[in-house]
């Protein structure tokens, strides 16, 4: 029998009612509409595995498909209602228990929750005397009509008695706000995930050696990840060895590790639906030649500055002018580029190199919602923010010949790829390294390859 209390991920019930109650104080005359996330194929008739919708997650804990969450801030009576599949002792045979609408109305402690195949006939009445319906568009194309059904009885009927929804709004305009603020049960969730992926690290920094598969270390990577009780990795893990490195989503993971290659592993696992998300590069062979190290004191340098730069008050843009200044320094030191630091910055020359952001917000998804700039201005950190923070330098060899500067065919960098990524977490009075159990000093990382 399955353990249904584990649809919670150990966060109290309380704390979904709370976030409920706070969307639907904001929601005022609105209706919110979050449908499940639908179960996805591989091949054919193959699923993939199910991984819950974060917005209905956060909202509610339950992480069943098939599923639909109606909160109405306008209502009196049944402000938040859940749809949910029926009890069926034939299909929950085949795929699993099923909560079902009188279990799931208790335990979820909605106001009140439906068969979901009575959400045709149900939905359009449930909406009919909100102002604006919050439902993200374009995704779930039964719901949307639903949606749209609503607006439409709404219009033709409006002129009589002025009433129902008339606009439809992305429900992030609320959600995103919130999910960016991370409370102590996130945060816990966080530092699980965290350890967890810390875990996977450490197993495949052991079993690095030249001659080694990507897909090897990938296999102890991830093995630690279920051993230490993650779902599973929050995104495709990435192996990329020698050049791979500089393929920035490369998840092939295909190649031998050569004698003289930096590895770029950069993984999260997922654990309680919440993401880490790191990256450490190091040399296969345990020891890094002249000019990688040279190459990756740079960016543990702009991961440093960027560090320093994170507390309440600052701007992302903060710790990435930051780390920008550093790189571009570095660059010039490494004779990449050449001029003035400031002209360089001010033309963006590093983004040949560094073509990426330095952070994103971490949590439910390991790219997080949330707005960078609001109104126009750059959005302050505050505490509970959790962000990354991953600097990197890639010599892809096209970019390095078609480069400013010192742009050598047989440049010393080239193929060089490094990232150095960390998790961290807005306090009070600065910021916490989540990740900081995984060295990033070039001499502590490569002392752990191989197991020793
Ligand atoms: N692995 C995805 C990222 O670092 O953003
Ligand atoms: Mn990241
Ligand atoms: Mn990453």
């Amino acid at each position: 029998m399955q353990d249904q209390s584990a649809n919670f991920k150990g966060i109290p019930a309380e704390v979904f009612r709370n976030r409920r109650e706070r969307v639907l104080e904001e929601l005022g005359d609105g209706a919110m509409v979050l449908p499940a996330a639908p179960i996805l194929y591989r091949s054919r008739d193959s699923q993939l595995p199910y991984r819950p919708d974060s917005e209905l997650f956060y909202l509610t804990g339950f992480s069943e498909p098939e599923s639909l969450l109606v909160l109405r801030g306008f209502a009196e009576e049944e402000r938040a209602v859940l749809f949910v599949r029926p009890r069926d002792s034939t299909a929950e045979q085949w795929s699993g228990s099923r909560l079902g609408p009188d279990r799931a109305r208790e335990r979820f402690s909605v106001d009140a929750a439906h068969p979901i195949d009575e959400m045709g006939s149900r939905l359009p009445g449930l909406l009919s005397h909100a102002r604006r319906v919050h439902f993200r568009l374009g995704r779930h194309r039964q719901v949307e009509g639903l949606v749209v059904q609503a607006l439409e009885e709404a219009r033709s009927r409006g002129s009589r008695k002025g009433r129902g929804p008339r606009s439809v709004v992305d429900p992030g305009e609320i959600l995103d706000e919130l999910r960016l603020r991370k409370g102590p049960e996130e945060i816990a969730a966080l530092r699980e995930a965290v350890r967890v992926t810390v875990e996977g690290f450490r197993a495949a920094l052991a079993a690095t050696a030249p001659g080694r598969g990507e897909w090897q270390l990938q296999a102890e990577l991830e093995a630690a990840f279920r051993r230490e009780g993650a779902q599973g990795p929050a995104f495709a893990t990435i192996v990329g060895s020698g050049a791979n490195a500089c393929t920035l989503h490369y998840v092939a993971n295909s190649h031998e590790l050569g004698p003289d290659d930096l590895v770029l592993l950069d993984a999260g696992a997922e654990v309680r639906m919440y993401a880490g998300d790191i990256t450490r590069t190091f040399p296969a062979g345990g020891t890094f030649s002249p000019p990688q190290r040279a190459v990756y004191e740079v960016v543990e340098a702009a991961r440093i500055a960027a560090v320093e730069q994170i507390r309440p008050g600052v701007t992302i843009q903060d710790a990435h002018d930051a780390a920008v200044r550093v790189l571009t320094e570095g660059l010039m030191e490494l004779g990449v580029l050449s001029g003035s630091v400031d002209e360089l910055i001010q033309r963006k020359a590093h983004r040949t190199y560094f073509p990426h952001r330095t952070s994103h917000w971490l949590g439910l998804d390991t790219h997080d919602p949330g707005d960078y700039i609001r109104d126009g201005e750059h959005r302050r950190l505050e505490p509970g923010m959790v962000l990354t923070v991953e600097p990197g330098l890639y010599f892809v060899p096209a970019s390095v010949e078609d480069g400013e500067g010192a742009a050598e065919p047989d440049h010393p960098y080239e193929g060089i790829g490094v990232r150095i990524e960390d998790d961290v977490l807005v306090t009070s009075d600065g910021a916490e390294v989540l990740t900081r159990a995984l060295p990033t000093d070039a001499d502590e990382i490569a002392a752990m390859v191989g197991g020793r």
